[in-house]
């Protein structure tokens, strides 16, 4: 069972730069356990909410901090468009992230022809990668969102991929919040099987979906763990009334 961890930050612009911390934290304590030589396995999230953080990351600070030419950086899914398409996780990342930081390895879910070929590839990409270590776990880090229903990833309520167990990687055809096209998402066993994890939330429209969650309903979410700690960052707005709200910021 994780560590949970519930941390409430006062705005949207302070979540990006918690987050970064956060991110830094779990890279160091994985480096701690697996040493310097092994590369580390960061899972992003599309969505909106991270996309302050992917940019702060982008900038001269943090490409000092991070071990950039060690990490290799995953997608816990995509819409699958082109990779030019707008409604792109990885166009998103790349343009707030990527295409501005120092060279480090970036693994796109696939586009193509077909979904079901390109969810096997990327499947079979995330078993070969973990498969030079196997001892550790599939991730160091993963970065979640959730969705006004409770979704995380492309992990709709209620769709059958909530229980695959054999997959890493899966077609999901039907997108149960927009853009409703068609989506590639990592199972829960792939999300799961992570050391560190971050759900990052932001705005007043989120706040009632995390107090069901917080309340307990069995939503895509909740059923989000990792092996380490959990750690849920929310602006205030967001964040459930039950919660703790930060001090006055420190004199
Ligand atoms: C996606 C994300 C998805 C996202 C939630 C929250 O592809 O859209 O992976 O799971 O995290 O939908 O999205 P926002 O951050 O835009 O609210």
């Amino acid at each position: 069972m994780p560590v949970v961890k519930t941390t409430v930050v006062a705005s949207a612009d302070a979540l990006s730069h918690t987050a970064a911390r956060w991110l830094e934290n779990a890279l160091t304590l994985a480096e701690a356990r697996r040493g310097p030589d092994h590369q580390l396995r960061v899972c992003l999230s599309g969505g909106s909410t991270p996309k302050r953080l992917y940019e702060l990351l982008a900038t001269p600070h943090w490409a000092e901090r991070l071990p950039w030419d060690r990490i290799a950086w995953y997608f816990g899914d995509d819409r699958f468009v082109p990779h030019d398409h707008a409604d792109s996780n990885a166009h998103m990342v790349d343009a707030a992230l990527f295409a501005h930081a120092p060279d480090t390895d970036v693994n796109v879910i696939p586009y193509g022809p077909d979904i079901e070929v390109c969810a096997r590839a990327y499947d079979s990409l995330l078993r070969a990668a973990h498969a030079a270590d196997a001892g550790a776990p599939l991730f160091d880090a993963v970065i979640c969102g959730v969705g006004l229903d409770g979704h995380t990833a492309s992990l709709f309520p209620g769709q059958p991929a909530l229980v695959v167990g054999d997959r890493l990687a899966v077609a999901v055809p039907e997108a149960g919040q927009e853009p409703f096209v068609p989506r590639i998402s990592l199972t829960f066993r792939a999300l799961n099987d992570s050391r560190a994890t971050a759900f990052l939330a932001a705005g007043a429209d989120k706040r009632d979906i995390l107090t069901r969650i917080f309340a307990g309903e069995d939503l895509p979410a909740r059923r989000i763990t990792a092996h380490d700690s959990l750690t849920w960052l929310l602006d205030e707005a967001a964040a459930p009334a039950s919660l703790p709200r930060p001090g006055p910021a420190a004199g």
